[in-house]
């Protein structure tokens, strides 16, 4: 393949979507540190009465840029808003803003998505396929369009145990489901959806598959790829090992664990892990949206980012090293010792998370009130039990993925881009990684410092005995 990574985006605008969530952020950071691109066009909403140039700012002002900030405070003239809603007609972009794409991008990543399993169908289809589909009509319009990536995800065949990396044909059409969410009301969508989403057990992922679906029948001579990340965690190298600024998924179970809100998880331990850093998932994406445009692939290529099959680890060992870590180095917010048991039993998982967890958190939270400091173990935990419960679609099933694609893909990199965009998932030391991901569970996501720790060890021992 002709050119390096950083060459050919070198002067060249991107236009991604989704930058302010977890994912998005890491690929911007990456495409500001390492590609020498022209400018970023992020797409960013208003949202909890904030407005999108807030947010804007706000998103700049994340740790996660330090070293990007560090060689050029000057970076955010690289980043430029349009402000949008993906789920408005045309998004909600100004004609000015449209204009400005169609001059300039040459390369689109679509990262944005509701990842929210419980989300109401017309929720669910409106961001995950009919925005794909805005996106899709408005980037065949940029006359320099060389490359479209769109993020999936590598379950969305989870009713199925093996999962090849081919688009399959859904039972619904998607322009069906499109139609039926914009003319039927929400109470008759209710009464549909299962049946609709049948057999996938959420909306989130059936939403996913209508989505790749709708691209494959799009797409004709559009450049454009699939990348389906499996549950994405922590980063591994870049910018920081264990970077991680959210409490979605895996994160909210092992910040709920640390902190003793969360035990047992239910789950079987000898059940494969599929997690992906995030920082390998930024990689392959960019790396991506370059071979992309090189190749100009005949048909849309499907990539399964997944680690089970190549180096796999297990949710008990997970379990292991997070429990190691917290009882060492306990989190400030912690109720107790770090006990995790990946749980089989649903019953007992219930039983002690309504008998003894809730009590703790209501008992804790009044202790914080009457020495005047501000209660919060209750939200903790409602965060960690929303990181569990999706969690636990994972830690109660096992999925085998193809990954040929993956693998020969990167052993076409040259040496350079091998090294600089690595996403050779057989080189994460598992063990490595997961002290890493407790540390910046607590460091970045948690922003807790690592001041005296023996004495927060003994009054987490103490907590141990009192519950
Ligand atoms: N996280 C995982 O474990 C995982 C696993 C497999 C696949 N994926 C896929 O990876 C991609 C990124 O996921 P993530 O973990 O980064 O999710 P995330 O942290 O929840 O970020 C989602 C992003 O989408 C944006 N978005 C959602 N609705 C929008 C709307 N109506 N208009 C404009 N922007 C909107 C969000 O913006 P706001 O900040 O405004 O909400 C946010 O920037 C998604 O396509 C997801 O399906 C994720």
């Amino acid at each position: 393949m002709s050119a390096s990574i950083p060459e050919f985006y070198r002067d060249r605008s991107v236009f991604l979507t989704g930058a302010s969530g977890f994912l998005g952020k890491q690929i911007l950071e990456k495409l500001l540190r390492s590609c020498n691109v022209r400018c970023v066009y992020v797409l960013v909403r208003q949202k909890r009465g904030k407005t999108s140039e807030e947010r804007k700012d706000l998103l700049l002002k994340s740790e996660i840029f330090a070293d990007v900030k560090m060689v050029n405070p000057d970076f955010g003239s690289k980043i430029k808003l349009i402000s949008g809603e993906m789920t408005s007609p045309e998004m909600g972009l100004t004609e000015e803003d449209k204009e400005q794409l169609r001059k300039e991008v040459s390369v689109v990543i679509h990262s944005a998505a509701s990842v929210n399993f419980t989300e109401k169908l017309k929720d669910a289809v409106s961001i995950n396929v009919i925005a794909l589909q805005q996106m899709i009509r408005l980037s065949k319009s940029f006359p320099k369009l060389e490359s479209f990536v769109h993020i999936s995800t590598a379950y969305v065949h989870c009713y199925k145990d093996h999962t090849p990396e081919v688009i399959v044909k859904p039972k619904h059409d998607p322009n069906t489901i499109i139609d039926l969410v914009l003319k039927e009301s929400e109470q008759r969508l209710e009464e549909l959806t299962p049946k609709l989403m049948h057999p996938w057990p959420n909306t989130y992922t059936f939403s996913k598959c209508l989505a790749e679906w709708l691209l494959h029948e799009e797409a004709d001579d559009f450049p454009c790829c699939i990348m389906r990340p499996a549950v994405i965690g922590a980063a591994a190298e870049e910018p920081r090992r264990g970077w991680v600024d959210n409490f979605n998924a895996a994160s909210g179970m092992m910040a709920g664990v640390a902190g003793g809100l969360l035990n047992p998880v239910y789950g079987d331990p000898d059940i494969v892990a599929d997690v992906v850093p995030v920082d390998l998932c930024a990689n392959i994406t960019i790396a991506l949206g370059w071979s992309t445009a090189v190749t100009k692939p005949a048909t849309v290529p499907v990539y399964n980012f997944t680690s089970g099959n190549l180096n796999p680890v297990t949710w008990g060992e997970f379990e292991y090293w997070l429990t190691a870590y917290f009882n060492r180095c306990p989190l400030n917010a912690n109720t107790g010792m770090t006990k995790i048991v990946v749980a089989k039993n649903r019953f007992r998982q219930v039983l002690l998370d309504y008998g003894v967890n809730r009590m703790k958190v209501i008992i804790f939270d009044l202790m914080l009130r009457m020495s005047g400091k501000k209660p919060r173990l209750v939200q903790l935990h409602k965060r960690a039990m929303k990181g569990a419960n999706v969690l636990e679609y994972f830690t109660t099933h096992q999925w085998s993925f193809e990954t040929d694609n993956v693998t020969s893909f990167y052993e076409k990199l040259n040496a350079e881009d091998r090294k600089n965009f690595n996403f050779d998932i057989k080189q994460v030391n598992w063990e490595e990684y997961l002290v890493h991901y407790c540390k910046g569970i607590k460091q970045y996501a948690m922003k807790e410092d690592f001041k005296n720790i023996s004495q927060k060890r003994k009054l987490q021992r103490r907590y141990s005995y009192l519950c």
